[in-house]
């Protein structure tokens, strides 16, 4: 068994709040063996492990080893290049699963809006091929970097009107929707008078409006207070389906995603499990420090 099943336990049973003695009744075992199993002292027989593949719903290859299934890929960028007055895109690889939660991390300028854009179909390669293995009209859902929002609208007339778009309008959905967000007070107030924080908040509400097989996120707690980021991070963790997030909100980074993924000279320069990461006693940010520099971890 790869050393990674260890560190994907922990990051598992945090993500879903299950401490080791409420994970230990629903396995009939001692907190004691769930304690090693994390320490990589001993590992659990065959029944637990798929009792804790049920119980965390993942694939038993991704719980050993992180990996994840073929037939479960959504999105696929293969030798991906796009300039503007110069390259900025120059050969990306990257595969997106279900369920699986993505940082794009890479210093400013080095393309991940670009990455974005093409994600969404905006932008069309120069070369190479984006291949989507969903209904972007259903399945996509998007928060980008610049906040796409109709300013002459009042709060609670664009969430009905986004709604409506997206087929999940009914009156509860906005109230429901407001109340969620903290958005209440300002249901009535036109959307050029909100404050930069606030028009965060209505953006990431309307991404979220319907449940969507892929949702990416450009940056979506830059100018948030820390009220609405810890907020953010704990709802971004209760959604379903793939997520692609640019941050570098790297104290969260370590507890919400999956794998990080590095662009810089317009490639993936890096990517790794951030299982993989934890189990070399690593933080996220200790190891993108490490790529950034050298740009030649394994991808
Ligand atoms: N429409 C465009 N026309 C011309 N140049 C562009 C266009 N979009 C992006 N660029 C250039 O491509 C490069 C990458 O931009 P991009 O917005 O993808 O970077 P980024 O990694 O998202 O940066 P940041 O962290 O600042 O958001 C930059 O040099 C930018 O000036
Ligand atoms: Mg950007």
């Amino acid at each position: 068994m790869k050393n990674v099943f260890k560190s994907q336990l922990s990051v598992l049973r945090q993500r879903k709040r299950i401490s080791q003695e409420v994970l230990a009744q629903k396995l009939f075992v001692s907190r004691q063996s769930v304690s090693k199993w994390e320490n990589g002292d001993a590992e659990p027989d065959i029944d637990k492990l798929i009792s804790l593949s049920d119980i965390f719903a993942v694939d038993l290859d991704f719980l050993l080893a992180g990996k994840q299934r073929t037939d479960d890929l959504i999105l696929q960028l293969q030798h991906v290049s796009k300039s503007f007055q110069k390259p900025v895109l120059k050969d990306v690889n990257l595969s997106v699963y279900g369920r699986d939660r993505i940082a794009l991390l890479g210093g400013n300028g080095s393309g991940k809006t670009t990455i974005v854009n093409l994600i969404l179909g905006l932008l069309q390669p120069d070369e190479g091929i984006v291949s989507q293995n969903f209904k972007p009209q259903e399945d996509l859902s998007v928060m980008p970097q610049e906040n796409m929002l109709i300013e002459s609208l009042r709060v609670h007339e664009h969430i009905a009107l986004s709604a409506q778009i997206k087929r999940q309008y009914s009156p509860t959905l906005v109230t429901d929707m407001l109340a969620k967000f903290k958005l209440q007070q300002q249901s009535k107030t036109l959307v050029s008078q909100l404050s930069g924080g606030q028009k965060r908040r209505l953006s990431l509400l309307i991404s979220l409006i319907r449940p969507s097989k892929l949702l990416v996120l450009d940056e979506p707690t830059v100018g948030m207070d820390l009220e609405s980021i810890d907020f953010f991070w704990d709802y971004l963790d209760h959604v379903g389906g793939s997520v692609v997030t640019i941050t570098h909100d790297f104290n969260q980074i370590d507890k919400y995603f999956t794998s990080v993924v590095l662009l810089k000279d317009g490639v993936i320069a890096a990517k790794e499990s951030v299982a993989t990461i934890h189990s070399k006693n690593q933080t996220i940010e200790q190891w993108y420090r490490i790529a950034n520099k050298t740009g030649s971890e394994k991808q």
